[in-house]
């Protein structure tokens, strides 16, 4: 049995949040951090965090959460679905930048600390983890989700775009060149050290998203509780997980 599978057979406060094939495996390993310590309202650091996935469902399982992203329009939209969803008081919108946190919010202070789907379009992204590191108190942890690079590869090749595929293999940061949306891609290994020179010790690694950019639309649309099953199935298994879509690296700072 995995980790996943004995948090879903465990109820636990965070009941909210759809378990869509985007979201399952992340919700998985942070409903077993909430866990740890049932009861608590813990303070929340969602970086780059956009308009509140992810924030808002923590809020409504009790939590503090602070979203702190570069946009103002996201910040607004996360403050409009805040308040419809019943808890603007424990959801602060802080507009900044995700390697300036230490002005933003107070250092060693959070107990979970997200940043997903960030790291690839930053400018400096050891900055940005440095600053999750720091802002976690020792014990905290941190959800990082990042960009694969080896489903991006494939799937350009898979839709044709062979030369696409090629310029991929071949950037070390994994882009696929100039008009490319994301500024790198990461590899297990590679989002690990990322972490791991911040000082966060990394204690899982799962992949986002193994097959459901590569079903078409009718199947993933038609069987969405078996794709999920699938997804959480996969997500921790090689072939499969260095295949996802996105990466999802758990870490802690010691
Ligand atoms: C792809 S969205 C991800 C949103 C959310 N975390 C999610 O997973 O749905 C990237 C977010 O990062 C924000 N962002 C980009 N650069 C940033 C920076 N340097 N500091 C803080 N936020 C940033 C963007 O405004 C955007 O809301």
């Amino acid at each position: 049995m995995t980790r996943l599978d004995r948090v879903e057979q465990t109820p636990g406060r965070l009941a909210g949040p759809p378990l869509t094939p985007r979201t399952a495996v992340i919700w998985s390993v942070l409903r077993a951090e909430l866990e740890r310590r049932p009861g608590t309202a813990l303070t929340v650091l969602d970086v780059g965090g956009g308009t509140g996935g992810f924030a808002v469902p923590l809020a409504q399982a009790g939590h503090r959460v602070t979203v702190v992203d570069a946009s103002p329009d996201a910040l607004a939209a996360l403050t409009r679905r805040a308040a419809d969803a019943g808890v603007a008081e424990r959801v602060r919108a802080v507009q900044g930048d995700g390697d300036a946190l230490a002005g933003l919010v107070a250092p060693g202070s959070a107990d979970l600390v997200l940043c997903h789907a960030v790291l690839e379009v930053v400018d400096d992204p050891a900055a940005v983890v440095s600053a999750v590191a720091a802002a976690l108190r020792p014990g905290g942890a941190a959800s990082v989700l990042v960009a694969g690079r080896a489903a991006a590869l494939l799937g350009r090749a898979m839709n044709g775009h062979l030369e696409v595929a090629a310029t991929l293999a071949a950037d070390p940061a994994g882009t696929a060149g100039p008009r490319d949306t994301l500024r790198r891609r990461y590899d297990a290994d590679g989002a690990a050290a990322l972490l791991g020179a911040a000082g966060l010790v990394v204690e899982e690694i799962h992949g986002v998203r193994v097959l459901a950019d590569l079903l078409p639309a009718a199947v993933a649309d038609g069987q969405p509780a078996a794709l999920v099953e699938l997804e959480r199935a996969l997500a921790a298994r090689a072939p499969w997980r260095d295949l996802a879509a996105q990466l999802h690296l758990f870490a802690r700072r010691p």
